[in-house]
């Protein structure tokens, strides 16, 4: 496991905690594969009947890593830990809680439509500026957040980049509870031990009932993928990375 990953598990839930703080948690190969691993491990575990995901202090996450972008905009490839974990957190089965302490970018937003129950801080704010790096929404999110949201808001979050606060974000259908920024993870692990406390079989069940048609997200997250690695390798795409990584503060 990566320092950049935490996993513990207590009582019933495992905590899948994002920390490489000095990059607000923009995730790395390393990290997607962490996180797919510490999912996979408790599929088929009735120890852990619920899963908390959470980030650093003020920073959530920061979206994928763009130097890794650039990477793969030269390779022509996709990041095979990034497709992994993208699968992994859509066919998950046990119940997902995040907790969104401060700021939530492109995929640290994208994953929280495949969680079941999100605690954001107060400063919150929820970013896909998927666009402005000339690339298109993923992890079935172009599905999705339509359903969750209604068209408009989903289009003006995914396509036209505009952040949501923590208090949009609420009324949008994707945050369930607002707290201090102090007490995001607190509240988080209350929720995970409130579902890890309900009969974990009529919760499996339920919550399935509800993910609905697993196949059609699987596909929709395919078809993203396909056209996500061909804007990757565009010039615009490019362009956008470099400025990034060689920006001035
Ligand atoms: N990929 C790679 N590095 C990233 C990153 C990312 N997605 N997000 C942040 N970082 C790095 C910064 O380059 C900086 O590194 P440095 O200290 O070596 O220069 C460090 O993390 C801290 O980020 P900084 O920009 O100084 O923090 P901030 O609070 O001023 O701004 C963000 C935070 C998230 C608004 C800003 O970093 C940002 O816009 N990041 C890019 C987000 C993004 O586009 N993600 C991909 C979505 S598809």
């Amino acid at each position: 496991m990566p320092e950049s990953v935490e996993v513990s598990d207590a009582a019933g839930v495992r905590t899948i905690r994002m920390n490489r703080p000095e990059k607000k948690n923009a995730l790395t190969q390393p990290m997607y594969a962490a996180m797919t691993y510490a999912l996979s491990q408790i599929q088929d575990s009735p120890a852990i009947r619920c899963v908390v995901i959470a980030g650093a202090p003020g920073a959530f996450s920061a979206g994928a890593d763009i130097g890794e972008f650039l990477e793969s905009a030269q390779s022509g490839a996709l990041r095979p830990a990034t497709v992994a974990f993208l699968k992994a957190i859509a066919h998950n089965r046990k119940p997902l809680v995040a907790a969104v302490g401060g700021l939530a970018v492109g995929i640290g937003v994208t994953m929280l439509f495949h969680c079941d129950h999100v605690v954001a801080s107060a400063d919150a704010t929820f970013t896909t500026p998927f666009l402005k790096l000339a690339l298109i929404p993923e992890a079935a999110s172009s599905l999705l957040a339509p359903m969750r949201m209604g068209h408009a808001r989903a289009f003006s979050m995914l396509v036209m980049g505009r952040p949501l606060s923590a208090a949009e974000a609420k009324d949008a259908g994707i945050v369930n509870t607002i707290v201090e920024a102090g007490a995001v993870d607190g509240a988080a692990l209350k929720a995970a031990a409130e579902i890890a406390a309900l009969p974990a079989g009529a919760v499996a069940v339920s919550r399935a009932l509800m993910r609905g048609r697993l196949d059609v997200v699987e596909r929709q997250i395919d078809t993203e993928l396909e056209q996500f690695r061909e804007r990757l390798q565009s010039d615009e795409a490019r362009a956008a990375f470099a400025a990034f990584l060689s920006r001035k503060k």
